[in-house]
């Protein structure tokens, strides 16, 4: 028998998200954040990428701590907690049995209810994050997302809370996905993002020109690009050895620069077509500084309502999926205790 919540208690909210390398656990109380924890994952550096087993393992050994730093941080107790919400996929298998199991068998222990969240779903909620005194600016619905993550890039159509339509996807890598392979053909560490971020700010974005595809509608392409990449720095190394790290920043900026014009031309007809211009912007790959200053850019230039998460809420956190949950707690949803997790799905 689950406990009855008294609609007199505030609603507090445990959420947990494991779905690829970050072990992370949030509280929410009343729709307000009261404490993000978030562990990464090291051991992946030396591989230049994931390693699902080594993933599972790593979240084995933080999900505990984690989620004890998480309630003390708030100052609540497992008592006071009214549900427990988990990713339940899209992500790797390993990686979520970890979260999904634990937060089972702790929803079980506690008599509350189980409440699933879908990834990508959490990622577009973000914007919905509230914390401390001051109310950050929400987009109004219908909003349209750019979700661009390790994983992911889509346009979303958000028509409110519960209800996503996807405009537009990738029919093949993810924008991070590219930034990191073209990345680790560099040399340079992992993950790439932040690094080509670092270097492309001393680089001359004009510098060298990569391919750029024809895809129709609102899908994206980024195979090609990695592609014309990987055989350009063949051809340039045949001639000169040391060309990578004489043109690194110039590299950074001009691949930097070809993932944000494939983005934002996408982008930019998905809001003539919807005519819908509050346009916000998700993911790990949203932290992106040119990414960042091309939305700027538009909100001068064209008018867009822009909204961009803190850095924080832009690679994988629990605060997101405490956000995504709370909705469902408001709306009754809550989840069967054997629905499993799951690996893929769109939104
Ligand atoms: O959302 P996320 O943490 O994980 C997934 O759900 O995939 O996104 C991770 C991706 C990686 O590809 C990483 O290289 C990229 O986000 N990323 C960045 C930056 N910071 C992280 N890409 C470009 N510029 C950044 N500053």
């Amino acid at each position: 028998m689950l406990k009855q919540h008294n609609p007199n208690d505030p609603i507090t909210i445990l959420a947990i998200e494991s779905s690829c390398d970050d072990t992370s656990a949030a509280v929410l109380r009343d729709g307000r954040l009261l404490s993000n924890v978030t562990a990464g994952q090291a051991v992946h550096e030396a591989y230049g990428g994931v390693v699902p087993e080594l993933a599972s393992r790593a979240h084995q050994q933080n999900i505990v701590p984690v989620v004890d730093q998480a309630l003390k941080k708030a100052g609540v107790t497992k008592e006071e907690l009214s549900a427990i919400a988990v990713t339940l996929g899209p992500g790797l298998m390993g990686s979520l049995l970890v979260g999904t199991s634990f937060a089972k068998g702790l929803a079980l222990s506690l008599g509350i209810p189980l409440i699933d969240c879908n990834h990508l779903q959490g990622h577009i909620l973000a914007h919905f994050i509230q914390e401390g005194d001051e109310d950050r600016a929400v987009p109004p619905y219908p909003y349209l997302c750019l979700l661009v993550s390790g994983g992911n890039s889509q346009i979303v159509k958000v028509n409110s809370h519960r209800d996503f339509e996807l405009l537009g996807q990738t029919i093949d890598d993810a924008a991070g996905e590219a930034i990191d392979k073209c990345s680790k053909v560099m040399g340079l560490g992992y993950p790439g993002g932040p690094i080509i971020d670092r270097l492309a700010r001393q680089g001359d974005p004009k510098a060298f020109q990569f391919s750029k595809p024809n895809i129709a509608g609102l899908d994206y392409s980024f195979s090609g690009l990695k592609t014309s990449f990987l055989y350009f720095l063949r051809d340039q190394l045949k001639e000169d050895p040391d060309f990578i790290e004489k043109n690194k920043n110039d590299l950074a900026a001009s691949l930097e620069k070809t993932i944000v014009d494939i983005l934002m031309k996408k982008l930019k007809q998905a809001v003539k077509e919807t005519g819908i211009n509050h346009v916000a912007l998700s993911g790990g790959v949203s932290a992106n500084t040119g990414l960042r200053n091309a939305f700027k850019n538009m909100q001068q230039g064209a008018g867009w309502n822009i909204y961009i998460p803190p850095f924080s809420y832009t690679t994988d956190n629990a605060a997101m999926i405490a956000i995504t949950a709370y909705y469902k707690f408001l709306d009754g949803e809550f989840c069967d205790i054997n629905k499993p997790a799951f690996s893929r799905t769109v939104i």
